[in-house]
């Protein structure tokens, strides 16, 4: 089988070098043989892994993925252009095409998939979410019959490691990102990441394959990291309670509209997710019969990505050969709800004037919005105070109204944080019998 490779960063140099560690172990276990056609990168004067050979790189992808000894094509260029038009030009070609571009999939996934279909083949991303994890895959087959009632994952290691070394090791924000980058965890340009703009992507991509929808990357509503500081970490931890960068699809009210969003969220400290630590990523699933399912590892980083990619690659290979290709994703028409419609308990922060009549104040914006308050601690900071609350359960909209208000109080000099709260009994619970 001959390959092409579009792009060749992390993760395409760490799956030329495998294609070439591994071609004999590869061989004996599959009996598919892979050589690399060539290797289609931007800028032929950077330095690249010596295992390959210098003569393999082009600055021609377009006539790469032409050629017409090329069986394959592996897309790791990453971004919409050119890599759509790569693709749909390999797909139209009748070579099977395996990505691990998400931006790409959750924004051309169902066109793509339409053209892969059309021509029989097949178009792979396993390493579109969450690196080396496999769960596009448990999605389309393992699950296949399932009714999945939600998807809540960790699917950006950069924000995971950051609010991790925030709770295990009171750092603050900034420094948890610097000490990232150095470890070269985080990239140079960190925004996609901390944005939840990377989360997005893939909990689009997971939406699509769980229910369906039809929802775009670019229109997952979202909230990011950057607002978080030490101190919601030690209240959150005070409280029994771990913060992480959630992407959610689930089903609202039992189905058909969903939610497909992307938050950071105070997570009960027993909830299985609140152990994913460091740069690591995992998916918790739950199904109406299946129950609750965990999937772990690492889900960034050249080798990680590039086993996934590999995988990807020889399932496309036996597919060419045997003629079948992998059924596109289900589509429905899903009614994507926003967030303002739906319930959750909150964490709201606010720094006041400590003085009398204040906190009534507070308390009548709660109550005028149906906002019941569970719990509320006071620090003193001199002439002010720092409020927590942790609300019980209560619709955004009505939660947003209150913060509002809140803003209009003159004792009110700030309102902080504010984070949805995942109660422990907030599962869709147990399978049904
Ligand atoms: N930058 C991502 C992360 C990996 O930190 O998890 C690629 O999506």
């Amino acid at each position: 089988m001959l390959v092409a490779l579009l792009g060749c960063g992390n993760v395409g140099a760490a799956l030329a070098s495998l294609l070439v560690e591994r071609s004999h172990e590869i061989e004996t276990r599959t009996g598919l043989r892979f050589e690399l056609a060539g290797i289609a990168v931007l800028d032929l004067t950077r330095p690249r892994p010596a295992a390959l050979d210098p003569a393999l790189f082009t600055g021609d992808a377009k006539g790469l993925v032409e050629r017409p000894d090329v069986d394959v094509v592996v897309e790791l260029i990453g971004g919409l252009d050119p890599a759509r038009t790569l693709v749909e030009s390999a797909l139209r070609a009748g070579k099977p095409v395996v990505t691990g571009n998400k931006v790409l999939v959750a924004q051309s996934g169902a066109e793509l998939a339409e053209v892969a279909t059309a021509n029989g083949v097949d178009l792979l991303y396993e390493a579109a979410v969450a690196g080396a994890v496999p769960v596009i895959r448990p999605l389309r087959e393992s699950l296949a019959g399932e009714r999945v009632l939600r998807v809540m994952g960790i699917v950006n290691g950069t924000t995971n490691y950051i609010l991790s070394r925030m709770a295990d090791d009171g750092m603050d924000y900034a420094e948890a990102l610097a000490e990232a980058q150095a470890l070269g965890l985080a990239e140079r340009d960190p925004s996609a990441d901390v944005s939840g703009d990377d989360a997005a992507a893939k909990a689009a991509i997971l939406a699509a394959l769980a229910f369906g929808s039809d929802v775009l990357g670019t229109t997952v509503e979202r909230e990011g990291i950057t607002a978080i500081r030490a101190v919601d970490v030690a209240y959150a931890t005070r409280l029994g309670y771990v913060i992480k960068l959630l992407a959610v699809a689930e089903l609202v009210d039992g189905g058909p509209d969903v939610s497909v969003r992307v938050h950071p969220a105070m997570l009960p400290a027993t909830h299985p997710l609140a152990a994913v630590r460091g740069p690591f990523n995992a998916i918790f699933l739950e199904g109406e019969a299946a129950g609750e399912l965990m999937l772990y590892g690492r889900g960034a980083g050249g080798p990680p990505t590039a086993s996934a990619v590999l995988g990807d690659l020889i399932d496309a290979a036996r597919n060419l050969r045997s003629g079948a290709h992998a059924p596109a994703p289900h589509r429905a028409a899903t009614v994507v709800r926003p967030s303002a419609d739906l319930r959750s308990a909150f964490y709201i922060s606010l720094d006041v004037v400590d003085r009398s009549g204040v906190l009534a104040a507070v308390a009548t914006a709660f109550g005028a919005h149906d906002v019941s308050i569970r719990v509320m601690e006071q620090d003193g900071l001199g002439g002010e105070a720092r409020l927590v609350f942790l609300t019980h359960t209560a619709r955004e909209g009505d939660v947003r109204a209150t913060l509002d208000e809140l803003r209009g109080i003159d004792t009110v000099e700030r309102v902080g944080t504010v984070l949805r709260v995942v109660e422990a009994d907030d599962s869709t619970g147990e399978p049904a019998t």
